[in-house]
């Protein structure tokens, strides 16, 4: 069966998850990034290869990194850019998502970029337009529900990359909320995908999927396990919006037993590199210490985001 992200020749048509993406796609999308970092260097930071198109920002839920780099990425690329003001725009008055996206593209869209509370919107768009035979348009999931943070993984991806060069020698754990979570769905996929031989999750039982060895991790249930010689730590928030009821007894517990410390830092490998997807909340997850210091590459997963999201909206653009 095709894989539904992928045009008939086996091109990238939409980017919705990476779980079932393809290696080769994957390190294409990394490939791709790369020579796009050094484009903010130029005095002119404009490349022209989605001049001409209209993207569409379609974020029904908060955001301060995706959106923003979303659009920085895209008028890099020359892409005319329109932010949809959910609030203020007609969904408040009962039109659907669906008859929403018909009127954008009767505006001549050429790509979404979808936020959603919702898991699977992005997917139901992508099917409409195939359905519909408007499948010259493209759309990017920029984190829904719980279930997929593509670009958020691949940006993670680029950043393990830049730092440790290769991924068949990594142990990497993953720390926190990981039955919310939809980056840490996405890391997942991408490292298993890429090839790295351990991935930890490390967290309390109420805040990981019941069956999460069958994502092809190992659970840890100390810090001091979990974090005992890995190469990269990734921090979760805890996801208060998606939990029904309390899972935990406070935050304050929470950081006395699952938050990073330098302390249990110390744990993990001298050169081990500290991650966020943000946005943090210090004295929760992660003591400001570890947030400000030497091994967290945090603000540099930020800035290698815009790279990384050049190159899924010009593989995109230039796909048909
Ligand atoms: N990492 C991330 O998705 O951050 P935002 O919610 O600010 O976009």
């Amino acid at each position: 069966m095709r894989n539904p992200q992928l045009n008939k020749h086996g091109e990238l048509q939409h980017l919705l998850t990476l779980d079932g993406l393809p290696r080769a796609i994957i390190n294409q999308i990394l490939d791709t990034a790369a020579p796009f970092t050094e484009v903010a260097e130029r005095e002119v930071k404009k490349l022209p290869l989605l001049r001409g198109k209209s993207v569409f920002n379609l974020f029904f839920e908060n955001s301060t990194r995706t959106r923003t780099t979303f659009e920085i990425a895209a008028k890099r690329l020359s892409a005319d850019v329109i932010n949809l003001n959910v609030a203020t725009s007609s969904t408040k008055k009962g039109e659907t998502l669906l008859d929403t996206v018909d009127n954008l593209c009767a505006m001549h869209a050429d790509m979404f970029v979808v936020r959603h509370e919702s898991s699977g919107a992005p997917h139901l768009i992508a099917q409409h337009l195939e359905n519909t035979g408007r499948d010259h348009i493209h759309v990017v999931n920029a984190g829904d529900g719980r279930h997929a943070h593509p670009t958020q993984g691949l940006l993670d991806m680029y950043t393990i990359r830049h730092y440790k060069k290769e991924f068949h020698n990594l142990t990497v754990a993953i720390v926190g909320d990981v039955l919310h979570s939809r980056v840490a769905r996405s890391q997942i996929a991408a490292l298993t995908t890429l090839g790295v031989p351990e991935v930890r999750v490390i967290g309390p039982r109420t805040l990981l999927p019941t069956d999460v060895e069958k994502m092809g991790v190992r659970y840890c249930a100390t810090m001091e396990e979990g974090l005992k010689g890995v190469d990269v730590v990734m921090m979760l928030r805890l996801q208060n919006e998606r939990m029904n009821g309390a899972l935990l007894p406070s935050p304050q517990e929470f950081f006395k037993v699952w938050g990073l410390t330098a302390d249990k830092l110390a744990l993990a490998k001298p050169d081990a590199i500290v991650m966020h997807p943000g946005p943090m909340n210090r004295g929760v997850e992660i003591d400001s210490a570890v947030a400000d210091g030497g091994q967290a590459v945090i603000l540099p997963q930020v800035t290698f985001g815009i790279a990384v999201r050049m190159a899924v909206m010009s593989m995109l653009g230039g796909s048909h």
